[in-house]
C-alpha cells in the first residue's frame, strides 16, 4: 500500500504530548504516513486571530488523506460572546462536513469497572455532527436579558448519520432521542424508521435519551450501535466513558464524504500539561480508528491489540482516575514494544 498524507494537529494542553504519542506507536506500526503539521486551536487563535487559518481548513478538506488532531482549547480564551475560541467544531465539523461523529466504547483488560468485565462493554456512539443543537454554535439568538439556541433536525442530515450508522453495525442499531418531547427529535425517528427499512438484517430499538442514560449504566453489554442527535451524543459518550475507565480511553472519528479527522473525545487539561500525568490511549485509540479509514484496519488491528496487550499484562497501567501510570511517552513506549 502506497503512504498516505497525514495533517498533524498537535493541539492545546496536553494535545502535544499525546500526539507525540501517538506517532510513537504509529511509526512502530508502519513507515507509509507522511505528515503535515498544520497549526490549531486555542492558542492559535490568540497568536493569529484565528483557531485555523481557511487555507489548512483546504488542506485537510483536499490535501491530505487524514487528519490526526489533539485537543484543542483553553478555558480563558474565548469570544466576546463566551463562547471558547479554540475549540475546532464549527470550523472542522461544520465546515468540512464531518457528519459522523464515531466514539467506540469499549472496556478494555487492566482497566476496573463496577459494571462488567472487560470485552462486555462493547458499543459504539454514532452522534450526528453537523446539526441538532450544535447547529446554533456560533450563533444563537438573543440580547443581554435572554438568549436561544435551536435545535435543528434535517431529513437528509439525520438520513445520512443513520445510515452510517446501519452500515457500521452488527446486529443492532439504538435510535436515541427525547420523540416523546421533542418535535425535532421525532422527525429523526421517523427519518430513522424509514433508513432502517434498507436494512432489514439489523435489529431496530428505540430508547429515550434518559433511559438510555441509565441503560448505558445499568446494562450497556446489550448495545451494539447507537444513534442520536448531537448535544445528546456529546452527553451520553461521556457516560459511556465513565463506564470504561473514563474518557481519556475513548477515541472518535469525525467522518464525512470529503474528509475525517481522528481524537480523542476529552479535552485539552491544560492543569496537567506537561507534568506526564496525561494518558495517551484515546490518542492512540484514535490513530487506530485513523488506519481503519485510510482502509489499513489491519494496522488499526495491530495497534488495538498492543494497547490490550499492554494492559492486560499489566505493563501499562490505569489508575482509578483514568491516569496512566508514567504518562504519555512511557506509555507510548510499552505498547509500541507489543506491536505484532
Ligand atoms: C466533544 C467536545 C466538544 C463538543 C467541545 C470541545 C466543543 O466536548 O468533542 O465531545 O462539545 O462537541
Ligand atoms: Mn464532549
Amino acid at each position: 500500500m502506497g503512504a498516505h498524507r497525514i495533517a498533524l494537529i498537535r493541539g492545546d494542553g496536553i494535545g502535544p504530548e499525546l500526539i507525540d504519542a501517538a506517532l510513537t506507536v504509529l511509526a512502530a506500526v508502519t513507515g507509509e504516513l507522511e505528515y503535515v503539521e498544520v497549526d490549531a486551536g486555542a492558542d492559535t487563535y490568540r497568536r493569529t486571530g484565528v483557531a485555523c487559518a481557511p487555507e489548512d481548513v483546504e488542506l485537510m478538506r483536499s490535501g491530505v488523506d487524514a487528519t490526526l488532531k489533539g485537543p484543542v482549547g483553553l478555558p480563558d480564551v474565548r469570544f466576546p460572546d463566551g463562547t471558547e475560541a479554540g475549540v475546532l467544531g464549527g470550523v472542522l465539523r461544520t465546515g468540512l462536513d464531518l457528519y459522523a461523529n464515531v466514539r467506540p466504547v469499549l472496556l478494555l483488560p487492566g482497566v476496573s469497572s463496577a459494571l462488567a468485565e472487560p470485552g462486555e462493554i462493547d458499543y459504539t456512539i454514532v452522534r450526528e455532527n453537523t446539526e441538532g443543537l450544535y447547529a446554533s454554535r456560533g450563533k444563537g439568538v438573543g440580547n443581554r436579558w435572554a438568549v436561544s439556541d435551536t435545535l435543528m433536525t434535517t431529513r437528509e442530515g439525520t438520513a445520512r448519520v443513520c445510515r452510517h450508522a446501519f452500515e457500521r453495525a452488527r446486529r443492532k442499531v439504538t435510535c436515541v432521542d427525547k420523540s416523546n418531547v421533542l418535535r425535532s427529535h421525532a422527525l429523526f425517528r421517523e427519518v430513522f424508521r424509514e433508513v432502517a427499512g434498507d436494512y432489514p438484517h439489523i435489529e431496530t430499538e428505540f430508547v429515550y435519551a434518559d433511559a438510555a442514560a441509565q441503560a448505558l449504566v445499568l446494562r450497556p453489554q446489550e448495545f451494539d450501535v447507537l444513534v442520536m442527535e448531537n448535544f445528546l451524543g456529546d452527553i451520553l459518550s461521556d457516560v459511556g466513558g465513565a463506564t470504561v475507565g473514563g474518557i481519556s480511553l475513548c477515541p472518535a472519528g469525525n467522518i464525512g464524504d470529503h474528509g475525517a479527522y481522528f481524537e480523542p473525545i476529552h479535552g485539552s487539561a491544560p492543569s496537567i500539561a506537561g507534568r506526564g500525568l496525561a494518558n495517551p490511549v484515546g490518542q492512540i485509540l484514535a490513530a487506530a480508528m485513523m488506519l481503519d479509514h485510510l482502509g489499513r484496519g489491519s494496522d488499526g488491528d495491530r495497534v488495538r491489540r498492543a494497547v490490550t496487550r499492554a494492559l492486560a499484562g499489566g505493563a501499562v497501567r490505569i489508575g482509578h482516575d483514568g491516569s496512566a501510570e508514567g504518562g504519555p511517552a512511557a506509555v507510548a513506549a510499552a505498547v509500541a514494544s507489543f506491536v505484532d
